[in-house]
């Protein structure tokens, strides 16, 4: 399946490979949204086609949830399974303390909420998401339409006040028009180049009207299987 491989996609992909070590039959997984988790959701339906492994699928995206259909996995919804007991996800960025910032791919609502139910949540990366601190990857903010510029000059203010941002933030962009994530909503970018308090960020930034969710994953994530470009797996 992995062919000849670019250094950063067999990095992703034996991080993905490995992952799969943390799933049992019977589990229902959350599966993750990006090019990393597509890597596990191909390994995952390789298994249920090859060595019958049986679980359930709760995808992140609707992207996610036609590659899974596609390889063979079945795919149910979160309200179906009710709670996980495992998802494995991929990561803009992830520090030492196994916080993160998703988001990149624009899944982080539904990413966030899978992951939350879930007794287990295993991050997939290569080494290059690894940072000392977070917020060199723009953080992802998905907004209301209603009165985005409201909820954005409200982010910023607020924000300022804190010391924690210039005016440095954009609206997502497919093309010409706005991005529009799977729950009809824009996404803010916000770059902030080093996020000094990240719990109380990711609860400043949900208290704010017009604001869904922020992409910055806090005491979530279990594990993280950091692949590298010669092969190499470890596992934090
Ligand atoms: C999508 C995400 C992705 O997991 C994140 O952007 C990493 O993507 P990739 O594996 O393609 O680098 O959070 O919302």
């Amino acid at each position: 399946m992995s062919g000849e491989l670019s250094p950063i996609d067999k990095a992703k992909f034996v991080a993905a490979k490995r992952a799969c070590d943390f799933v049992e039959d019977g589990m229902r997984v959350g599966l993750g949204t990006g090019s990393t988790a597509a890597w596990l959701v191909r390994c995952l339906g390789e298994m249920v086609r090859d060595d019958g492994l049986r679980i359930k699928g709760v995808p992140t995206s609707s992207r996610t949830a036609q590659l899974a259909r596609d390889v063979g996995i079945e795919v149910i919804s979160l309200d179906e399974a009710k709670w996980l007991d495992l998802t494995i996800d991929g990561a803009d960025e992830f520090d030492g303390d196994l916080n993160l910032i998703k988001g990149g791919g624009g899944a982080l609502l539904q990413e966030k909420i899978v992951a939350t139910a879930s007794d287990q949540m295993v991050v997939i990366a290569d080494i290059g998401k690894e940072v000392q601190h977070l917020g060199a990857f723009p953080l992802p903010i998905e907004v209301i339409p209603f009165g985005w510029q409201t909820t954005q000059a409200l982010v910023e203010e607020t924000l300022i006040s804190m010391d924690v941002l210039g005016r440095n933030s954009t609206l997502r962009m497919n093309g010409e028009v706005p991005f529009i994530t799977d729950e009809g909503n824009y996404i803010l970018d916000l770059r902030l180049n080093r996020i000094g308090n990240a719990r109380q960020l990711a609860l400043v930034l949900n208290q704010m009207p017009g604001v869904v969710e922020n992409g910055l994953f806090i005491d979530i994530c279990d594990a993280v299987v950091i692949g590298y470009g010669d092969g190499r797996v470890e596992v934090r």
